[in-house]
């Protein structure tokens, strides 16, 4: 069996209360299988009751979902990479495609980003992906690459500390996924990029609309180390059963 990680991005969902009653149910419903970990990505609000209810699971870790460049200062609504790791997270997500095209945030943005993180001992989760208009204008690859080494040109050193997220912008919430191939395909491209920089062991990760039915058709592709989730990740025992049963 090959390590696979399962990261849950709750997006703007779950405050703190009922991050308490969701960990209750998933610890329940979930016990420890080898080779395998869970991520969550809480909003920040609901950072520390998600640490924890993580308590003495070795298996399972929190992340913020955006951080500030800065390590602190007046930037109303932000959180640093410091703040976050203070309330607990390990992890961050960097450049979810919600951060670049609702929120502007641009590709130099996410290489001083990627930095704030590591400076914090935070790792970061890079996603990267094409939206539709680019997909058909068969630049997927260039935008891909583009993304990777706007931010990451700078981490060579690093690259064993960072995940990669392949997330087409036009399969994230929409019900409409990239096939396993089609991922795969991305995926061997991405590797190439990594290994040309002598980074080995950096997992890549796929999203876009995963869920129970079709976690496992994708995990069959080799070059999918794991699979980063949105709304299939809201509700505890439906989560937990995918983690369980998505095939290694
Ligand atoms: P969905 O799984 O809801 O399509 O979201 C994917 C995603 O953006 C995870 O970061």
């Amino acid at each position: 069996m090959r390590p696979l990680l399962f990261a849950a991005n709750w997006k703007m969902h779950v405050g703190p209360r009922d991050a308490r009653e969701y960990l209750a149910i998933f610890r329940h419903a979930y016990a420890p299988l080898p080779e395998r970990q869970v991520w969550f990505f809480p909003p920040a609000v609901s950072l520390e009751a998600v640490v924890e209810g993580l308590t003495h699971r070795e298996d399972l870790l929190a992340g913020a979902q955006d951080i500030h460049w800065e390590p602190k200062g007046a930037y109303t609504g932000a959180i640093s990479g410091p703040l976050a790791a203070q309330a607990g997270a390990r992890a961050v997500l960097i450049g979810h495609s919600e951060r670049r095209h609702v929120f502007g945030e641009t590709d130099a943005e996410t290489g001083k980003k990627v930095d704030a993180a590591l400076k914090a001992e935070l790792l970061p989760v890079l996603c990267v992906g094409e939206t539709l208009a680019q997909r058909e204008a068969g630049e997927t690859v260039a935008v891909v690459t583009r993304q990777l080494a706007a931010a990451l040109e700078n981490e060579s050193t690093a690259l064993d500390k960072v995940t990669i997220a392949y997330e087409p912008v036009w399969a994230i919430g929409t019900g409409r996924n990239a096939t396993p191939k089609d991922a795969a395909q991305v995926h061997a491209e991405i590797r190439q990029w990594l290994k040309a920089r002598k980074a080995g062991t950096t997992r890549i990760l796929y999203g876009g609309s995963v869920n129970l039915k079709n976690a496992a058709d994708l995990l069959a592709e080799a070059e999918l180390d794991g699979v980063l989730v949105g709304g299939a990740s809201l509700e505890p025992a439906g989560w937990a059963e995918l983690v369980r049963t998505a095939a290694a």
